[in-house]
């Protein structure tokens, strides 16, 4: 079982429902999509770009401000990939709120 990490108070998470955590080299946005939060690399897998500033949708994806991928919160998993082809896909992470604090999961695959 891979240890919950602190990535700071939950009052960081701003109107807009989203904030920047930097945890053990790490670089991932924490959102707030329909109550739900949801940990996901700041580094689009496209090209690099930052996640933190990209739209979200009613379908729980964001939007990657460079060149307009959309990415699943919940897996990560690109939308709207021609079937048969390999997807791009973001890393997300476990996340929680315990006693006010953000917590994310780093391990497991790679992590
Ligand atoms: S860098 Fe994100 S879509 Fe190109």
């Amino acid at each position: 079982m891979t240890d919950w990490v602190d990535a700071g108070d939950a009052s960081r998470l701003d109107a807009a429902g989203r904030t920047l955590v930097r945890i053990q080299g790490h670089q991932i946005v924490v959102f707030r999509s329909a109550d739900t939060l949801h940990a996901i690399d700041d580094s689009c897998p496209h090209s690099g770009a930052s996640l933190c500033t990209g739209r979200l949708d009613d379908s729980g994806h964001v939007k990657c401000p460079a060149h307009g991928l959309r990415f699943r919160l919940s897996d990560g998993r690109m939308a709207g990939s021609p079937k048969g082809a390999a997807a791009l896909t973001a890393r997300v992470y476990p996340v929680r709120v315990s006693d006010g604090v953000i917590q994310i999961q780093l391990g497991g695959d790679g992590g």
